[in-house]
């Protein structure tokens, strides 16, 4: 089930002075599988101190530069964004997945579509994608981008984003944010309701927005998804993806109890039994059952799998849709099996 191939690293440039632009030399036999749509992301998969650790990275390229780049910021205590930002080199060789994941650009941009996006951090990583597709696929699309950082000296493809300016100086907006830092021609604050409500109502209430694009941390994608739903917006045109979610605690409801589970990965099932407080990836892998994975954090969705047969329980889900949990899907890092026995299939998805 997991896809893995080995790719040599080809370009590490420093974006900040706590994050890295890794690029990824794709051979071309290997292209295809690793051809993407904007705002799709890759999992990275290397032993680190003898131990293997995954790692899912957004793609910071445009799918036309023909790049395979990601953007790593380094997280305090964090294994890999650690390693990368401080030990790899270019020649190093990663163990890549191909890209995955739905916070892409809808299919169907439109002539002269306005889209707007709000990103706090390393959240501006699929924007950055995302923001250079619809500016080079549509000539009448504008784009407006409300990036939030700390400081500006934090702030990842600032260059790269001064650069789409001048490039697209009609249809490609910015407007930065600094919480810690007064900056010219910058707000001060982060992005929160009045942000969203001045760009919006105020400053760019001449321009229609079609779709919105959300990507950081959960409480200002929660902040600005409600704002933008109170304004009118659908929800139906605000995509989002999480950044930093806070791990939910196994709920009071999950039992001390065990479950007969049986997995089914590549047409395989594996069945035994399994502690209720333990998640059923947590289990499977335990099992070295080769089960899709990343984040491990509910954030990147390639861990769903299908409950068969029985019931299961998730910590949190801000992915799956009310009509994809009734059709039984789960986040299998964070599903609980409840009943005493469950099917979960992770080829049926
Ligand atoms: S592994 Fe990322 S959501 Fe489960």
């Amino acid at each position: 089930m997991s896809d893995f191939h080995a790719l040599k690293i080809s370009q590490i440039k420093q974006e900040t002075p706590t994050s890295v632009a890794v690029t990824f030399e794709v051979p071309q036999a290997l292209k295809t599988s690793f051809s993407f749509s904007a705002g799709q992301y890759i999992t990275l998969n290397h032993t680190i101190n003898d131990q293997q650790v995954r790692r899912a990275y957004s793609i910071c390229s445009a799918p036309s530069s023909g790049e395979l780049t990601v953007g790593i910021k380094k997280v305090a205590n964090g294994t890999f964004s650690v390693y990368a930002n401080d030990q790899l080199t270019v020649g190093d060789v990663l163990q890549v997945m191909p890209p995955q994941g739905t916070f892409t650009l809808e299919s169907n941009l439109q002539q002269g579509q306005h889209i707007a996006a709000f990103a706090a951090g390393s959240g501006i990583t699929p924007v950055l994608s995302i923001a250079q597709a619809v500016l080079e696929q549509e000539s009448n699309s504008s784009f407006l981008l409300v990036y939030g950082n700390q400081t500006k000296q934090q702030a990842m493809f600032y260059e790269t984003i001064e650069q789409l300016k001048t490039q697209f100086p009609d249809r490609f907006f910015v407007e930065y944010i600094y919480s810690r830092s007064q900056e010219i021609n910058a707000a001060r604050g982060r992005i929160d309701k009045n942000v969203v409500s001045y760009y919006l109502t105020n400053k760019y209430k001449q321009t229609s927005f079609k779709d919105f694009y959300l990507c950081g941390p959960q409480a200002m994608i929660d902040e600005v998804s409600n704002t933008l739903v109170a304004s009118g917006v659908s929800k139906s045109h605000i995509h989002f993806e999480l950044f930093t979610t806070s791990q939910a605690a196994v709920p009071e409801t999950i039992k001390e109890g065990t479950t007969s589970i049986s997995i089914i990965v590549d047409q395989v099932t594996e069945q035994f039994t399994m502690a209720q407080n333990k998640t059923i990836l947590e289990a499977a892998l335990e099992k070295q059952l080769d089960a899709p994975y990343s984040c491990q954090g509910g954030i990147c969705s390639s861990c769903i799998g299908r409950v068969t047969q029985g019931k299961a329980q998730m910590r949190q889900n801000q992915i799956l849709t009310d009509s994809e949990v009734a059709e039984g899907l789960v986040l299998t890092c964070q599903a609980h099996p409840i009943t005493p026995t469950v099917v979960v299939d992770y080829d049926d998805i």
